[in-house]
């Protein structure tokens, strides 16, 4: 495989809104995160993926954008994002911004055109057909809940919108629309940034027959995934896109697309793929807190292993995952992974050891690095997000009772991932000195940043962690090498080889908390990691592991000696 720039990045996710507020008005910005670069370099990462600061009513936090081509005053300049590029740049760290070009605000000036005149050239910049009076166009829903179509006034005309009302999706049948699009993506990577993570580009195609489905749920409506993702078709469009941008800059880009065909993974993203890499979503959907995973969470972590190292083999040789467990739009992973009463710091310290040194890019997700958790609300009017509004509204319309809608909001609300960033604990966590836009976690007090710059603390761990990835004398193999399974058999360790050029890295992860001893036995020439205080020397030899509660080992290992 030919080597490339991007290969060996080190991500973490900023959701700019909850990061760091530098203007004392309760909403993080872009001089915000410039402040905390240096917290960022600490924890060894080496690219920042900012979640969009474009201009936006945020509605949905500013995946809805109103102007491309400006930064949102709420967020800065123009200036700020240049002084942020260069002086990330100087800490070795890239900048990769959010690309949202499968659909527009309402608000977007395309749009009001469009609305004013559906026939007119804006007007075909979106997706706009006929209804029947008060009968949509067909009956797909959106993937935030309702109809994915919207009247327009009280004409026949309905325009698509597959999130929420105020995200009207863009046309790409339209060429005009398209090459629109490719300006503003050049202007943006002419700035210096090092590329895009891709918002929802799964759906730029539909099916276009727009037809009616037979319903799947009580409200008459059709989730129709097969009609607007990954549509045959949409590789045209990935195509020029890519040609027409990313490949004129070597930019690194990161897209969200869930669910591609094995036999389409080369096309995505092989080595002329249309990307650099996407997100693999295979553990996204399990929970222990909510539906078939409910209270069997070891189990939950065995098939999710199982689910991984499936696509590791997959992948290998072939191109990029990017491996992560939390992000914006899931709760965060402690919970998801773990019950409460389970919760200390060597489980934490397990959680980055699954998947950072697997094949593929890892990401951290703000606020991952010190453990932070979502906390249950009391009603549901202290949520923000409209996708979990609708949520509510649907379980509502399923029967549940209005305090079981809020039990499982609060169990699988996206926004529990949102709160935000806990700094310290001064008031408002040292996020703001003014009351936020959205509540922080009360677990502030003890749970911050400034509590875990000690040894010893889990942000300290994930500095090993990001420190072993990153280190020149093993870098090659966790980038290159070839993935093997280890111990599958023993539903309680995650565990697997890495190896190139005859260096032989061994992870064993002990996902429970039972001691659990090794199947196969071991040579350990040299311990990388643990997340237990080692005070003997590695056994001698080669031996069978006993390996403690939620005990995390890399090491080095004689690749000759393995059975
Ligand atoms: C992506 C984003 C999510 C957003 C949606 C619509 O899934 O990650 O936060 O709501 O796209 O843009
Ligand atoms: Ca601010």
């Amino acid at each position: 495989m030919k080597e490339k720039w991007w290969h060996s990045l080190v991500g973490y996710q900023i959701y700019p809104k909850s990061f760091q507020d530098s203007n004392s008005d309760g909403i993080g910005d872009l001089p915000g995160i410039i402040r905390r670069l240096e917290d960022l370099e600490q924890l060894g990462i080496n690219m920042i993926w900012i979640c969009p600061v474009y201009q936006s009513p945020m509605m949905d936090h500013g995946y809805d954008i109103s102007d491309y081509t400006k930064i949102d005053p709420m967020f800065g300049t123009k200036e700020d994002l240049k002084q942020l590029i260069s002086e990330a740049k100087k800490r070795g760290i890239t900048v990769i911004m959010d690309l949202v070009i499968n659909h527009t605000s309402s608000l977007h000036p395309w749009f009001q055109e469009a609305l004013k005149n559906p026939e007119g050239k804006y007007g075909k910049y979106y997706i706009i057909r006929k209804g029947d009076g008060e009968i949509p166009p067909n009956n797909w829903r959106s993937l935030f809940g309702g109809s994915a179509w919207e009247r327009i006034g009280d004409s026949d005309n309905y325009y698509l919108h597959l999130f929420t009302v105020g995200q009207p999706d863009l046309n790409w049948e339209n060429e005009e629309l398209r090459k629109e699009l490719y300006r503003m993506i050049n202007d943006w990577l002419e700035l210096g940034i090092g590329g895009f993570r891709i918002d929802a580009i799964a759906h730029i195609k539909k099916d276009l027959s727009y037809r009616n489905l037979p319903p799947d749920g009580p409200d008459g409506l059709h989730a129709g995934m097969q009609w607007f993702r990954n549509v045959e078709g949409i590789e045209t469009y990935l195509r020029e896109l890519k040609e027409n941008t990313f490949d004129r800059y070597d930019c690194f880009t990161l897209a969200e697309v869930d669910d591609i065909p094995e036999e389409r993974l080369n096309a995505y993203i092989g080595e002329n793929g249309y990307y650099s890499s996407v997100f693999d979503f295979c553990h996204c959907f399990h929970s222990q807190l909510d539906g078939k995973w409910k209270g069997h969470w070891k189990e939950m972590l065995a098939d999710i292993r199982d689910r991984v190292f499936e696509r590791q083999k997959k992948m290998e040789g072939k191109g990029f995952f990017c491996n992560y467990q939390e992000n914006h739009d899931i709760i965060r992973v402690p919970d998801r992974f773990l019950p409460k009463e389970k919760q200390n710091f060597h489980s934490l310290s397990m959680l980055p050891v699954l998947y950072f040194f697997l094949a593929g890019i890892p990401m951290i997700y703000q606020g991952q690095e010190i453990g932070m958790t979502g906390y249950p609300r009391e009603k549901i009017g202290d949520y923000e997000d409209l996708a979990t509004y609708n949520n509510y509204q649907e379980y509502l319309l399923e029967g549940m009772t209005p305090e079981e809608a809020l039990e499982k909001i609060n169990a699988t609300s996206r926004e529990n991932a949102r709160t935000p960033m806990q700094w310290s604990s001064e008031a408002y966590a040292g996020f703001s000195d003014v009351k936020p836009w959205f509540d922080v976690n009360p677990d502030y007090v003890t749970c911050n940043v400034e509590e875990q710059r000690r040894p010893g603390s889990l942000r300290d761990f994930f500095r090993k962690v990001t420190a072993l990835r990153r280190d020149s004398a093993y870098e090659k193999t966790w980038v290159y090498g070839s993935f093997l399974p280890q111990e599958q058999e023993t539903g309680q360790i995650w565990g697997f080889q890495r190896s190139y050029k005859g260096q032989e890295l061994i992870v064993l992860v002990n996902f429970t908390d039972q001691p659990v001893r090794t199947v196969q036995a071991y040579l350990i020439r040299k311990v990388l990691l643990d997340n237990y205080e080692r005070t003997e020397k590695p056994e001698q030899g080669r031996n069978t592991i006993m390996l403690r509660p939620w005990q995390a080992l890399v090491f080095e290992s004689d690749g000759s000696d393995l059975i």
